[in-house]
């Protein structure tokens, strides 16, 4: 797609335009200069995986394209980089027909299929030896997507086959999939094309994380993850899920008055291509060319072992016969094209008898249910447990104890129950029962109003205790190796630990006395506990389990102070001014330092010699902003927050988290708001553009 001199090219603009970032701003007259340099980015971040600039550098060339057009709204054109996602809500997904019906493949499951697949192929050819082309079956949700005059002008669902879903909003969202593409070069002008829409193992995981952590009950795989997300009616809310395509067939095409058919559509290597060297994401480095069957069968069968590997899933392979006068030739019939066959990988579903549920308690009192399984193999596990999240996912799923139930394994991802198979019930199954009170400490069990999870009131219930300190010492958090899970259990029964300042006063004698622990293994723990003291504050704010703190908002919180205990006295509303801090977290991080019994723990680590400092808040008093105190407010045109904030903090100044009479400067951006209001109130506070912000630290 771009040569090594465009990609030199392209990258020195981009280095060019962040200089004049610097300085001041980009002209109008660069403006589509600038569209290519985002495009550029996109594809090497999104089809290449491989991107050559950081994210915060793409994200202020962004902004700046986006200054330019909302300055000059008549230079946005249709395929603008800002046109990806659009603002509001989707009302409906019109039902539209497909220029060619979207036909499904046919399954094998074996060499032996492959190879009556081959006979048939050569029968109907008339041929001795058939040139396939094998590529991966990708296991999303398809899609097909239609350019007019190098635009894309729809993006649908598969739907019946026949007609599907307009879903182009969501699919201008995918940043795979280009929003122009030079298809007249080829001398095309309407193509239809077809793919498929993921979305990798990793921002999967994330998503149902989050979902989880929400008390909403995740998705089986990323395959319904995908095809949800593309029938989602806010485009803003998808585009927050990362999704990725696929193109692997043309469809359909015209031709350009005059223009004849180019060779790149004689065979289907050659289409794939055409597709890669219009900016798509086609399979292009993992097809592969055979004459004849045999090395078809051995590559699926590399591919299937190596399957893991891939960031995404994919379900199996699919044949094609490569020359598309013979595809013409052996035609389709009503459900499947007689040219290609999908080889599909040993099943990675199963089913299995729900035998029982256990209940577990977590760290923060939520009770989690775990479906008890008749052990079953699942792509090459076997799968004995399943988490089942929360009341509403039992309902929702029907879920019974004594049900057989279809469970999936999808890659490396954690095992899902799927469904129940509700029509092989025989009326013995039994409701799974909620239970009332803590299966632990049978202490009440609470739930919060709009969530869906039960927690255990007694912040003392042992097994919250044990959960707590297995985050603290876990390797995000303060990483004290040695510790493990099962230690931490161990030391609790036996009464060595009882909270999380005990680990730093364990007895090691008495630890020397238990099995498996000999001298070189204590040294090593001791040693880790030691260390720990001077891990980074951030670490040990992620560290107390706050609800709702991650490790970004801990880092966030750490920036924001040079001790621990100044926490005590923010307001929650000086925590929401914190980056990505909103009333849920804020509400919580606010709570957690109200409680005395929590600060008594914070004075105990203290005491025990654990660093609270923020140090690399406390070393910057030189630099152009020694002594003086910051606030940003509204979106900046083109700083992100937490960077303009590290600028500050390089430079010797001191951010603060309201407007009050110790604000210097608050900087504003766009919709700046109740600050802004404020700081014209108080008078004495300076308020600059970003512009001077930057004049400041020149
Ligand atoms: S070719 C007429 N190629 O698998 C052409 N399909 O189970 C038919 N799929 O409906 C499609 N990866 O949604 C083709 N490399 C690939 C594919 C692929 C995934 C999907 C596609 C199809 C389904 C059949």
């Amino acid at each position: 797609m771009y040569t090594k001199e465009t990609t030199q090219k392209l990258q020195q603009q981009t280095n060019g335009f962040l200089k004049q970032l610097k300085e001041g701003n980009i002209d109008l007259a660069a403006i589509e200069l600038l569209r290519d340099v985002l495009r550029f980015h996109e594809y090497r971040y999104y089809v290449l995986n491989d991107p050559l600039i950081a994210d915060y550098e793409y994200d202020s060339l962004y902004k700046a394209l986006e200054k330019i057009e909302s300055a000059n709204p008549k230079s946005i054109t249709p395929d603008s980089p800002t046109q990806r996602v659009a603002k509001g809500l989707t009302k409906d997904f019109p039902t539209v027909q497909h220029l060619v019906p979207m036909l499904s493949l046919d399954n094998s499951y074996n060499s032996e299929d492959l190879q009556d697949f081959d006979r048939k192929a050569r029968e109907l050819t008339g041929l001795d030896m058939i040139e396939y082309c094998v590529e991966p079956k990708f296991d999303g949700g398809s899609i097909s997507l239609v350019y007019e005059n190098d635009m894309l002008v729809r993006g649908a669902t598969r739907g019946d086959g026949v007609e599907g879903d307009d879903v182009t909003p969501n699919v201008k969202q995918i940043k795979s999939v280009p929003l122009s593409a030079k298809f007249s070069d080829y001398g095309l002008q309407q193509v239809e094309i077809r793919g498929e829409v993921l979305i990798n193992k990793k921002n999967f995981e994330k998503y149902n994380a989050q979902l989880i952590e929400e008390g909403i009950p995740p998705l089986a795989n990323p395959r319904n993850a995908a095809a949800g997300t593309l029938r989602i009616k806010d485009p803003q809310e998808a585009a927050k899920r990362n999704l990725e395509a696929f193109v692997y067939h043309v469809s359909f095409y015209t031709l350009s008055k005059g223009k004849k058919i180019p060779d790149a559509l004689n065979n289907h290597a050659a289409s794939l291509e055409l597709l890669w060297n219009l900016g798509f994401r086609s399979p292009q480095k993992e097809k592969k060319l055979f004459k004849g069957i045999e090395g078809v069968i051995q590559y699926c069968n590399q591919f299937e072992i190596t399957r893991d590997d891939l960031p995404y899933e994919i379900d199996g392979m699919v044949i094609k016969v490569n020359d598309f006068a013979l595809q013409d030739k052996m035609g389709m019939t009503s459900h499947h094209p007689r040219w290609a066959i999908a080889y599909k990988f040993k099943a990675r579903q199963a089913t299995t008898k729900l035998t029982g549920v256990d209940f577990q308690v977590g760290r923060t009192g939520a009770v989690t249910p775990v479906a008890k399984l008749e052990p079953v193999a699942v792509g090459g596990v076997t799968v004995s447990s399943i988490s089942i999240h929360n009341e509403d996912y039992i309902l929702e799923k029907d879920l019974h104890i004594g049900d057989r139930v279809l469970i999936e394994r999808a890659g490396d991802v954690i095992p899902q129950i799927v469904k129940s198979l509700t029509e092989l019930r025989t009326g013995k199954e039994k409701k799974i029962v909620f239970p009332k009170t803590c299966p632990v400490c049978s202490s009440i069990l609470v739930k919060e109003a709009e969530e869906a999870v039960w927690r255990c009131s007694n912040m003392e219930c042992p097994a919250q205790v044990v959960e707590r300190i297995i985050h603290f010492v876990s390797k995000d958090a303060m990483d004290i190796r040695g510790f493990g899970d099962a230690n931490v259990r161990k030391f609790y029964e036996l009464g060595l630990l009882k909270d999380i300042p005990g680990i730093y006063t364990l007895n090691f004698e008495n630890i020397g006395q238990l099995e498996g622990f000999g001298e070189k293994s204590i040294e090593k723990l001791k040693q880790a506990i030691e260390n720990s003291k001077q891990q980074p504050l951030h670490r040990l704010i992620y560290a107390l389990g706050i609800r709702f703190v991650g490790e970004t908002t801990a880092k966030t919180l750490a920036q924001a102070i040079s001790h621990l205990l100044e926490l005590q006295k923010f307001s929650q509303e000086e925590l929401q001014n914190l980056e990505d801090v909103g009333p849920k977290v804020g509400g919580s991080i606010y709570h957690f330092f109200s409680n005395k019994k929590n600060i008594d723990l914070l004075l105990q680590l203290e005491k025990l010699g654990l660093n609270f400092n923020n140090e690399k808040k406390q070393l910057s008093t030189v630099g152009n902003l020694a002594g003086q105190t910051f606030l940003f407010t509204g979106t900046l045109p083109t700083l992100k927050r937490s960077q303009a904030e590290a600028m500050v903090e390089a430079n010797g100044g001191q951010i603060v988290s309201g407007v009050s009479a110790k604000l210097n400067y608050l900087v504003v951006g766009e919709d700046a708001g109740s600050k802004l209001d404020k700081a014209k109130k108080l008078n004495t506070i300076k308020i600059i553009s970003e512009t001077e912000f930057l004049q400041m630290i020149k």
